[in-house]
């Protein structure tokens, strides 16, 4: 059995990777700090999939628990890398943390991963480096704009420290200044557009801190009565209903692509450094989600128009045919059957806590 590390794996998209990844027949490490997580995920995982992941719990972040817990676990044979923080407006009020959290998580994770010999990497990137795209849908080759917050940076910084991880490595094979038996760098770096729902199970899903920031939870959480009104930010956008347009992927389409890119990381002839987008490839405005909500859910939605929301861009979707073409993955699940999904997690949350 491979055995994988999982960073971050009690969160939203990692949990339901790892539970992919369990039933694929990987074996499973989840390193994670709990801090926007918790513990009992790892449980109800185990009750998903019939095994148990072992957790460590441990900040990425620091050097000397990091490098530890890659010596610990020397005999991984990948690393799929989620930890770190996401959320905009906090970014934007602690850049410092920000910065700290998800640049030296990888920086660290990059050093413990070369001193085990563990050279196959899966990176969380974001569709957030590519800004406002001149053209749509977007492919890998649209040109990323500068950074709009500290977060979309961190992403940003990130796929430019693997690039050079990879670069470096590439020079020392050029060079023939590495050991003989060196393992070479596969890295792939996965530009997520915006994952949504929830495990068929409803046993694991997003579980926000606080106040959600993020149009899907927002929305469970009007309708399950624990906040009075959504707001839609902003209806006077350039788009056919005015509201903005996202690529919404169900996060076990997600959680399917990353067995598909651990799975051609062990192709011959990869590697080295790629990027996919993974999206649905359709845009979806948010009165679109809002109605899909409504039908799939049978349910009311009490949302009013409110005004923008500062930093948002107006439109952007996924050309997202290389990860289909290369990976052999498509996005295969509906608005409808992701909206609907949402909603049976909050149920199932409202019903345990
Ligand atoms: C943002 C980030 C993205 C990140 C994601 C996850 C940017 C530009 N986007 O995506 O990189 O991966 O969060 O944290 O950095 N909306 C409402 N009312 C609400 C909440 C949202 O109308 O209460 C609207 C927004 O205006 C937007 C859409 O819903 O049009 C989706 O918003 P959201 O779920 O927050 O995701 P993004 O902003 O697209």
């Amino acid at each position: 059995m491979k055995k994988v590390i999982v960073t971050g794996g009690t969160g939203f998209i990692g949990s339901h990777t790892v539970v992919e990844l369990l039933q694929r027949g990987y074996d499973v490490v989840v390193a994670d700090d709990l801090s926007n997580s918790k513990a009992s995920v790892i449980d109800r995982i185990a009750e998903i999939t019939g095994e148990k992941p072992i957790l460590e719990i441990i900040d990425l972040s620091d050097r000397t628990a990091c490098l530890r817990f890659f010596k610990m676990h020397s005999d991984a044979d990948a690393v799929i890398h989620f930890a770190a923080a996401k959320a905009v407006g906090e970014s934007v009020l602690h850049p410092l943390h920000y910065y700290r959290n998800n640049l030296d998580s990888l920086l660290y994770v990059l050093e413990g991963m070369e001193k085990a010999g563990c050279r196959k990497l899966v990176y969380s990137s974001s569709c957030t480096v590519y800004g406002q795209p001149e053209h749509l849908p977007v492919t890998e080759d649209t040109p990323r704009q500068p950074a709009t917050c500290p977060y979309a940076n961190t992403k940003r910084v990130s796929e430019d420290i693997l690039a050079d991880v990879v670069h470096g490595y590439e020079a020392g094979k050029q060079k023939g200044t590495l050991e003989a038996d060196y393992k070479p760098w596969k890295i792939l770096a996965l530009r997520y557009f915006n994952p949504i729902g929830a495990h068929p199970s409803a046993l694991i899903g997003e579980l926000p801190n606080g106040v959600p920031n993020n149009l899907m939870p927002y929305i469970t959480q009007t309708a399950a009565g624990l906040r009075p009104c959504l707001q839609v930010f902003g209806d006077d956008y350039d788009t056919p209903d005015g509201t903005p347009i996202r690529d919404y992927i169900h996060v076990c389409d997600l959680a399917d692509a990353h067995v598909a890119a651990m799975e051609y990381m062990d192709k011959g002839g990869f590697e080295g450094m790629d990027y996919f987008n993974l999206g649905a490839g359709h845009g979806y405005s948010v009165l679109e989600v809002i109605q899909s909500f409504e039908r799939s859910t049978g349910q009311k939605l009490n949302y009013k128009i409110a005004g923008r929301r500062e930093g948002d861009i107006e439109q952007i979707w996924a050309d997202a045919s290389k990860a289909n073409r290369l990976l052999g993955w498509k996005a295969k699940r509906s608005l409808d059957e992701m909206t609907l999904s949402a909603w049976k997690w909050q149920e199932s949350l409202s019903k345990t806590i």
